[in-house]
């Protein structure tokens, strides 16, 4: 098959400004079809903004303006917001365009033509923040659950789209397709809707007397176009529906990505629209949860929003670009907060991804000049593990990708950047040079600049400023094949490194900011009254551990002998811990542990470490401070 693909977001409404709900969304098209970019495929990557309909009247009556004027106002302030954020759409529609009506107007006329529209009178509950009928099923206490609003009571003779015709086609072809609707909580969903009652006809018009801010219907000029059966055709429309060639290169590889409070339309409203019209199904209809303040979904009708201007100018792009991707389940809903987005800056950029460009940059600075180093074939420091665990993170992070499943995705780069840190904790780089292993060195700092380079350049779909930075540091190629990262040879050797600075600063959280009274922290020691510096606290490395295996110590009625996992190494530590604790006990608890403490002779038994326990007085009964499951092992306490 060629390698296309068509990715949209929903066009969204203009009746107020963009918030973070709607940048989601659109981060993550501009993610993906990156991505797919970066893989050699061919894309198209549509957004725009929904403009017809009655909310979008009362929102311009609400602001003293025309529609006209009103929807221009906001449409840029739609596609200007984008653009501040760096993302590449190849095209942004709006349905108030010439093109646009011309398209919804063809189809409704060829499905007009067919005898699947017929005038009729209809009586239903509304919801003007869906804009649609809810059914009594779909209604919670006479509202619309998403909008909180209570449903209006709407009778008129219009036009209707025989949908009920096509009902049994529809569930044939979903179960037909498992992965059209996906995940796959949506597409039961859709099935629900589907199989628990007979499928209403889709009323398709409005009265002009009543609305006139829509697209005439070709066949009754004193009607518009119900503003779902309009926007939906943006997705054709705007690839030039029906013989462009556009529209044959990328309308069978269509990925549409949707939250779930649009799912009705796009997976019962779209697909019937288009058998109807002779058209093929879209490929596939991606859907997400929402973003939620603390309980309710974020939204304008609840006026709980946070405005992406306001986070990208605190916390950076490629940082929430990062943050959404990582942080949502896609197709779950998420809960948005700072401190989660501070947690991700400071674990997973700062610490594990912006470290190991520290350490390693500053370690080729230190011992090789500045200059990438040769790779030597017989000192080849652990070079096929490290393919090896790179192959295998790239393979499950285009699988994940191709599944929609960002998060894990980028959980199994994470893999990666951490193999990476260990490598240099493992292998010592700096003892290397003590002992004047050139050779070794040098393969070592070049695997891991082999290394940086393949996660910056699996990276740049999401760190689209700092990926660019660490690969022009590296003086590494823009392009690459992407199969190729694996070799771990793409770099110039001889070429000199730039400093890429601090890519990802550490955050203080607010409420970490009271206590930081540097006065008082210059003073010495003796002169704080038993007080220690920051600095001398952070001298002591507590590690969360594992314990592998445990057994009491010959000859002692106190200690035992533990085998910990610290993340970083396996090793011995001995610990007062008998008689209150049995081996048995131990094994397979998370504790804490010093890991820098000087090594320790007891009963014949070194001990590299010490665990940490409570006690109310120097001769109570040890208490083992365990730590729970969700902490991971080789956490560091700070
Ligand atoms: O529904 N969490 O437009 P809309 C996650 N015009 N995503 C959110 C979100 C949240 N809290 N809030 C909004 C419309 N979104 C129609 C679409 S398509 C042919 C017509 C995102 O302005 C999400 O993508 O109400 C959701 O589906 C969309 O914004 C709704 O945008
Ligand atoms: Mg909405």
């Amino acid at each position: 098959m060629e390698k296309r693909f068509y990715v949209t977001t929903p066009i969204y409404y203009v009746n107020a400004e963009p918030h973070i709900g709607h940048a989601y969304t659109t981060i993550v098209a501009d993610f993906v079809n990156r991505l797919y970019k970066m893989r050699g495929y061919e894309t198209f990557f549509l957004t725009g903004t929904d403009e017809h309909g009655d909310k979008i009247v009362k929102a311009a009556m609400q602001n003293n303006a025309n529609p006209q004027e009103y929807t221009d106002k906001i449409s840029a302030i739609f596609k200007k917001q984008w653009q501040s954020m760096g993302l590449e759409f190849n095209d942004f529609i709006r349905t108030t365009e010439e093109r646009h009506k011309k398209v919804v107007q063809y189809v409704l006329q060829k499905v007009y033509d067919n005898g699947d529209i017929y005038f009729g009178s209809y009586g239903g509950f509304y919801c003007f923040g869906c804009e649609r009928y809810f059914t009594e099923k779909e209604m919670v206490d006479g509202k619309c659950p998403d909008h909180q609003k209570p449903l209006e009571f709407i009778k008129e003779d219009n036009y209707f789209f025989k949908m009920s015709k096509y009902q049994q086609w529809l569930i044939d072809y979903i179960n037909e397709h498992p992965d059209f609707i996906r995940p796959e909580r949506y597409k039961n969903e859709v099935l629900a809707m589907l199989e628990g009652e007979a499928l209403e006809d889709l009323c398709i018009s409005r009265p002009r007397v009543r609305l006139s801010w829509g697209i005439p219907l070709p066949f009754d000029n004193n009607f518009v176009t119900y503003v779902w059966f309009d926007a939906l055709i943006n997705y054709i429309s705007a690839i030039g529906y029906p013989d462009s060639n556009l529209f044959k290169k990328f309308w069978p590889v269509s990925n549409h990505i949707i939250a779930k409070d649009i799912v009705k339309p796009h997976g019962v409203f779209w697909p019937t629209m288009l058998k109807a019209a002779g058209i093929e199904p879209y490929q596939h209809l991606n859907v997400h949860g929402y973003w939620n303040m603390e309980a309710a979904k974020m939204s304008k009708s609840l006026g709980n929003v946070v405005t992406p201007s306001q986070l990208l100018e605190k916390y950076g792009n490629d940082e929430i670009r990062y943050f959404f991707l990582r942080e949502m389940t896609f197709g779950l809903d998420a809960k948005f907060s700072e401190e989660a987005i501070v947690n991700r800056i400071n674990y997973d950029l700062a610490n594990d991804l912006g470290n190991l460009i520290n350490r390693t940059f500053n370690m080729v600075n230190k011992y090789c000049d500045a200059k990438v180093p040769s790779f030597h074939d017989d000192s080849p420091a652990g070079k096929t593990d490290m393919q090896k665990a790179l192959d295998d993170a790239m393979n499950h992070y285009f699988d994940y990708i191709d599944a929609f499943q960002f998060n894990l995705a980028l959980e199994r780069l994470w893999d990666f950047i951490r193999y990476c840190n260990k490598y240099i904790d493992e292998h010592k780089p700096w003892q290397l040079a003590k002992e004047g292993n050139t050779r070794q060195l040098q393969s070592l700092l070049r695997n891991l600049l082999e290394g940086i380079y393949a996660i910056a350049y699996l990276l740049a779909p999401v760190c689209i400023t700092k990926s660019p930075v660490i690969i022009n540091a590296l003086k590494a190629p823009v392009q690459y094949p992407v199969e190729q990262l694996v070799k771990l040879s793409a770099l110039t050797e001889g070429s000199i490194i730039d400093n890429p600075g601090i890519l990802f600063p550490r955050l203080e959280k607010e409420n970490d900011k009271a206590p930081q009274k540097t006065k008082k922290e210059e003073k010495p020691m003796e002169e704080s009254e038993g007080l220690i510096d920051i600095k001398d606290f952070m001298k002591v490395e507590l590690r969360i551990a594992k314990v592998l295996q445990a057994q009491a110590v010959e000859g002692s009625s106190k200690l035992i002998e533990l085998q910990i996992d610290t993340g970083k190494d396996t090793r011995t530590i001995v610990a007062g811990l008998a008689p209150h604790y049995t081996p048995e006990y131990l094994v397979g608890k998370k504790i804490i542990v010093v890991a820098n403490l000087k090594p320790a002779t007891l009963f014949k038994r070194t001990s590299h470490g010490m665990l940490l326990a409570a006690k109310l007085s120097k001769d109570d009964k040890p208490i083992l401070i365990e730590v729970n499951d969700t902490v991971p092992v080789g956490a560091v306490l700070s």
